[in-house]
């Protein structure tokens, strides 16, 4: 009789477990829920030439729409509405992608790429509708006049301080150049795309697939003179999410070239993550400077933020009474999408896994109450706790539109594995 009483109450256990564990699928809808009611909210703040930026002090702070970002909001209601089916975000995503379209002419801005791909890009592959591509087409031209053969690379910032910088961000804006040669078969794109990478994967990265954030060469014989950072903690340091835009653009260069130098890069930059991400996946906003707040090592300990702490993110040692290490959702969500596709093409059985795991985690902590707002709050975003640029003082632990895109799409990936 003991003996059935105790299996019941394990069996009991078993059920109320599985109950409280919620499935992919179940916690894909649920976010999915969300989005369907916090974009519009996002949208019905926005004048017709701005787009959103972040959401600070219950005040939503838009930008002009030639703002580096401006792709992503379209691009996010895309993903919302391809998994929805919702016609009235298909209708959205289309107005808002419009909005921005005068953008695929601008050669003073090398993000180009990330502005209409992330936009035309995903209209197009949802619709098949032609004018998108052009629309491609156009901001591809666009982009390449910002390359030179000097360097073997396209000038990311205009800014006099620097000969001819660049980032280690400009790796995302080489998709709109592979996708766009390969359509049309111009392989003037397509060799663009490859020097760029090539360049990049000479000269950006460490022995420990760490990276420096900007590389400053000189523009006539293409000599790397200056490794150095703008938004991460130190020039020897890893900002974490320059880290998360090796790992996605290293990643979408062997998925569209097969080249497997790529892959190499793209396996080196995951071990390296995976191995230095916290417990819950959400990157502090630099890997160097949050490991030396935490062993009390640090010479600046004076930007620790005093935001959302949670004990595992408290500085030790002098540090200020409720001084935190901020993390970046951004970051994470850039990370779990790679992970997700890089699990898709790797060989090495084992990393897969543990991509797949950490993207799981990653996907898992974003949707808890944590990130993920409440439907009505965060001005209309999906995510909180995004930094951008922290020494800059500049959306430091708010809500961020690539937070939320890399988000939905690392969702849909893992839907489709
Ligand atoms: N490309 C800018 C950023 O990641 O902040």
């Amino acid at each position: 009789m003991k003996k059935i009483a105790i299996a019941l109450l394990a069996g009991l256990a078993i059920v109320s477990c599985t109950k409280k564990t919620e499935t992919m699928e179940q916690l894909t809808d649920r976010v999915f829920a969300v989005a369907e009611q916090q974009l519009p909210l996002l949208a019905s703040g926005l004048a017709p030439d701005e787009t959103p930026r972040t959401f600070q002090g219950d005040t939503l702070e838009n930008a002009s729409l030639t703002w580096w970002c401006s792709g992503f909001f379209p691009g996010t209601i895309w993903y919302a509405y391809e998994y929805t089916g919702n016609e009235a975000l298909k209708a959205l995503a289309t107005s808002e992608m419009l909005k921005i379209e005068d953008n695929k002419n601008r050669t003073d801005d090398h993000d180009i790429g990330f502005q209409i791909n992330c936009s035309f890009g995903n209209a197009y592959r949802l619709t098949g509708e032609e004018s998108y591509m052009d629309a491609l087409h156009t901001a591809a031209h666009s982009l390449v006049t910002r390359y030179t053969d000097k360097v073997r690379a396209i000038r990311s910032w205009n800014n006099k301080e620097y000969s001819y910088p660049v980032i280690i961000d400009n790796m995302m804006n080489l998709e709109l150049l592979l996708k766009v040669g390969q359509y049309y078969g111009e392989q003037e794109f397509v060799d663009i795309a490859n020097n760029h990478a090539y360049t990049t994967k000479d000269n950006h990265f460490r022995e420990d697939y760490s990276t420096w954030h900007l590389i400053d060469y000189n523009p006539e014989t293409g000599v790397a003179e200056r490794k150095i950072t703008v938004q991460g903690y130190v020039d020897s340091s890893c900002w974490a999410r320059g880290e998360s835009w090796a790992l996605y653009g290293y990643t979408m260069m062997y998925e569209f070239t097969g080249d497997p130098e790529y892959l190499a890069v793209a396996e080196g930059v995951a071990r390296m993550t995976l191995d230095r991400l916290p417990e819950n996946g959400v990157p502090y906003w630099d890997y160097d400077a949050a490991e030396q707040l935490m062993a009390g090592t640090a010479p600046d300990r004076s930007w620790a933020g005093e935001v959302d702490g949670d004990s595992e993110t408290k500085v030790e040692g002098e540090a200020p009474e409720g001084k935190y290490i901020l993390r970046d959702a951004s970051a994470a969500a850039v990370v779990a999408s790679a992970l997700i596709k890089l699990s898709t093409l790797t060989e090495d059985a084992e990393l897969a896994a543990e991509c797949r795991a950490m993207a799981e985690t990653q996907l898992r902590t974003l949707a808890s109450p944590a990130y993920l707002a409440e439907p009505g709050t965060n001005g209309g975003f999906l995510l909180k706790h995004s930094t951008g640029h922290y020494h800059g003082n500049s959306e430091v632990d708010v809500p961020l539109t690539y937070a939320d895109y890399y988000f939905l799409e690392a969702l849909l990936r893992y839907q489709a594995l």
